[in-house]
């Protein structure tokens, strides 16, 4: 049975850098880039170049320098912007454009202040303008998910007709659930004419904590192509972090057979470490997958679990995203086949019958340390000895 491959579309030099704070030199995009192309992403969007001159070139750099994955610049619907594009990528040899407008009522009135006729004319113009200099064209109708379903579809189909290869449905606000993700996803299955003849796709952002959840939502119901970052930076609380829904997809293969990408997951740690070094956004201990945290086990039972079997806690190895190995820090929680095998690593040996007076010592000191040190350990061994001498 063929797999579907769903593309990963990277944003992270565009939507990742309006994260506050942020603020990459042309030099480290064009390496970032490099190094998201050889991760495996299908699609970057490199930039927004009408923004200034500097971002139209670092556009066109990256357009003419990375050429294993598609370049694609980002246009609102107006004519400048997509000429901005046109001129950084209308020569690059995988250059593709982005166009958007928003859809929903709230962004109708209160933003654009167009009717939805008008907004109908403009997605019509703009994609076919846009169509002129590009053979792909992808359209976003902003804000999607808070746009009556009906005329969404409508949107999408004009999109279409006007030559838009690819569709997104951005969840601006990360407002959306994974259910009605799905529903929608259904709806326009069911309610676009030319749905099949085109690639969707879902860029979710992380407002309540769902944008992984409705971007599977979204695979799960005909989307071929998910848009996010690296490490979900992004607006606000970020967008899907898309090394997640890789590894998810990994992880649950049982769920995800009919599914598969071009991305090598054991790039996933240098990436990730190199993209928070350059975005200046710290990794917190308890990131899924690159965390500090995620393949240390600290309680006494999950460490006699690990040391039996690492599968009773753990769901994928820390080699299948490039991490060297699993640790088990010792603390007040540990227990002693935990401290044993720590032991044993940096040189005791230790009889079993050593075992209990070992342990009581162990726990003396890590009552009253964070973590136990292999320096506390040997100190210890060393005071043990030392008062069976004395003894
Ligand atoms: O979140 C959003 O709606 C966007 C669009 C430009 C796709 O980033
Ligand atoms: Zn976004």
């Amino acid at each position: 049975m063929t797999k579907h491959v769903i593309q990963f579309f990277d944003t992270t030099l565009r939507d990742g850098e309006q994260t506050i704070g942020v603020n990459f030199t042309v030099d480290d995009k064009i390496e970032i880039a490099k190094r998201i192309a050889d991760w495996g992403a299908d699609v970057i969007e490199a930039g927004f170049p009408v923004a200034s001159p500097a971002d139209l070139a670092a556009v066109r750099r990256i357009g003419q320098e990375v050429t294993n994955a598609n370049i694609v610049g980002l246009a609102r619907c107006v004519k400048k912007d997509i000429d901005a594009v046109t001129e950084a990528l209308g020569d690059a040899p995988n250059g593709q454009i982005h166009v958007f407008i928003a859809t929903s009522p709230i962004h109708r009135d209160s933003k654009l202040h167009m009717t939805k006729d008008q907004v109908l004319d403009r997605i019509n113009e703009c994609v076919s303008y846009a169509k002129q200099a590009f053979e792909n064209v992808e359209f976003s109708p902003e804000d999607a998910t808070r746009t009556e379903w009906d005329f969404l579809a409508r949107s999408v189909q004009v999109a279409i007709e006007a030559g838009a290869t690819v569709i997104n449905i951005p969840d601006t606000t990360g407002y959306t659930t994974p259910v009605e993700m799905a529903n929608l996803f259904k709806y326009l299955q069911q309610n676009v004419a030319d749905f099949d003849k085109v690639t969707f796709s879902a860029h979710c952002h992380n407002d309540l904590g769902m944008a992984t959840a409705n971007a599977l939502a979204a695979i799960e119901n005909g989307a071929t192509r998910i848009e996010g970052t690296i490490n979900g930076i992004g607006e606000r609380a970020g967008n899907t972090a898309l090394e997640q829904i890789v590894a998810i997809m990994n992880a649950r293969q049982d769920h995800y057979s009919d599914y598969t990408s071009n991305v090598d997951m054991t790039k996933t740690y240098d990436l990730a470490q190199f993209i928070s070094e350059k975005s200046g956004m710290g990794l917190p201990n308890n990131q899924p997958l690159t965390g500090s945290n995620v393949f240390a086990h600290e309680s006494g039972i999950h460490q006699d679990g690990f040391l039996k079997n690492p599968s009773t806690y753990e769901i994928l190895t820390p080699e299948s995203v490039g991490r060297t190995r699993s640790t088990l820090p010792l603390g007040k929680l540990s227990g002693s086949h935990a401290v044993v095998n720590r032991l044993e690593q940096i040189g005791f040996r230790v009889k079993k019958e050593e075992v209990p007076v070992i342990f009581r010592h162990f726990q003396a000191i890590a009552d009253q340390s964070r973590l136990v040190s292999n320096e506390q350990l040997r100190q210890m061994m060393n005071d043990i000895s030392e008062m069976k001498v004395a003894n």
